[in-house]
């Protein structure tokens, strides 16, 4: 690399620009956690560069020296057009958006807006790992309601589950994850219809962790939860940070149906002015001018899809794997290999592959791994085989 920006290019794959060497120089979770003989495969980090717009969009503002505290709605404005373009949606309304420090940090907001300590949030495990932790930290208790068939929503499960959290006729909440993590499962028109209509009956509030919308792939279409029928008193998270590989530049934004802006307007100042301004300037930037990116970034994870399906079926066919649309993680079934409840703990030890633990992910878990897609070919080809290696 010869300047700050070299490396950085659009409408090229971004997940084929940078070499390995050039990875295990960063100082980030993903390439810090573990030795250099391991291939990380674990953490939701991209191994790409900087989009372009948001690289110069961040070093005009650090020559401004534009580092002060945050102002203005280019955020939800750069966003609310994004919609627009992407998903037909036109419901983003900016006032009825408030900047959160990022995403987990908005949806632990967004509960505390519409439920009280002590009171349940429905998860549909296995899910994000840290919804569990924020639930807790926010005092509140998760009621789990297991994925069902093609881990896609199961509305009984999500009924029953309502049922369990409004028990003596306390607030619930339910914590959506759209699209889905670990599966990457893209949530239709019709299911989102449904769970809004499942809500609304049993009065549960919905909180919808959007954060990878952007990173579902052209064949598929992304359903914004607002967006459907009877969604009005929903709350939404949504940012460029899973998109645009953004997390060292945090910001999220909360957005409010209709019939949730007076929820929102309780959203302390404090909270919103601890966003992070180069993180605001880098997400508005993403929004507004990293679409030409993010469409090479998309095609590239859908060859990485298919990469992982074919050597899967090759290498290691007892593992089961059905690819998602949506996210660029790819959630493995590895309980036919015979590796016990947690299978990233062998493949850490003697493949030298960091995977996440399924157990991580709550109930379901048990026997799966989290794989990463965001990377080049190269490392997922060789991850696949140091992994077959120890199956024998
Ligand atoms: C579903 C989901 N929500 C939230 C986050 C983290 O968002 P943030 O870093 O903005 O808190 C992630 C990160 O991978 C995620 O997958």
């Amino acid at each position: 690399m010869t300047g700050p920006l070299s490396g950085v290019r659009t409408a090229v794959n971004p997940l084929r620009q940078l070499t390995i060497d050039q990875l295990r120089q960063r100082t980030s979770l993903k390439w810090r956690e573990h030795p250099d003989d391991v291939l990380p495969l674990w953490v939701a980090e991209m191994d790409v560069p900087l989009a372009e717009p948001v690289a110069l969009a961040i070093t005009d503002a650090v020559a401004r020296g534009d580092s002060g505290y945050t102002a203005g709605t280019a955020y939800p404005q750069a966003l609310a057009e994004f919609a627009r373009r992407r998903w037909g949606w036109d419901g983003l309304a900016v006032e009825r958006t408030a900047l959160v420090p990022d995403v987990m940090h908005g949806v632990v907001e967004a509960l505390r807006l519409v439920t009280e300590p002590g009171d349940a949030v429905v998860v549909n495990c296995p899910v994000y790992p840290p919804f569990y932790e924020f639930v807790a930290h926010a005092g509140r208790r998760v009621v789990e309601a297991p994925l069902g068939d093609a881990l896609r929503i199961d509305l009984d499960a999500l009924e029953e589950a309502f049922r369990r959290a409004r028990a003596g006729g306390r607030p619930a909440a339910y914590l959506l994850c759209s699209p889905h993590n670990p599966t990457g499962v893209v949530h239709s028109a019709a299911e989102l219809t449904a769970v809004a209509d499942l809500a609304e009956r049993h009065g549960v509030r919905v909180v919808a962790d959007e954060i990878h919308a952007p990173v579902v792939a052209g064949g598929a279409r992304f359903v914004p939860y607002l967006s459907v029928p009877g969604a009005e008193n929903g709350l939404s998270l949504m940012s460029a940070s899973k998109g645009w590989n953004l997390a060292g530049l945090r910001g999220g934004l909360l957005i409010a149906g209709p019939a949730a802006a007076a929820d929102l307007a309780r959203v302390p100042f404090g909270v919103s002015v601890s966003t992070s301004h180069l993180g605001v300037i880098a997400h508005t930037a993403a929004f507004r001018d990293g679409g030409e990116w993010l469409d090479a970034l998309l095609t590239g994870l859908d060859d990485n899809r298919r990469l992982l399906a074919d050597l899967l079926a090759e290498h290691l066919p007892a593992v089961g794997y059905q690819p998602g649309q949506g996210t660029y993680l790819a959630w493995l079934d590895c309980r036919a290999l015979g590796l016990g409840d947690d299978p990233a703990t062998v493949f850490l030890d003697s493949a030298r592959v960091a995977l996440n633990s399924g157990l991580t992910f709550g109930t379901g878990g048990g026997g799966h791994v989290r794989l990463n897609l965001a990377t080049a070919p190269e490392l997922i080809t060789e991850a696949v085989r140091r992994m077959a290696g120890v199956v024998g």
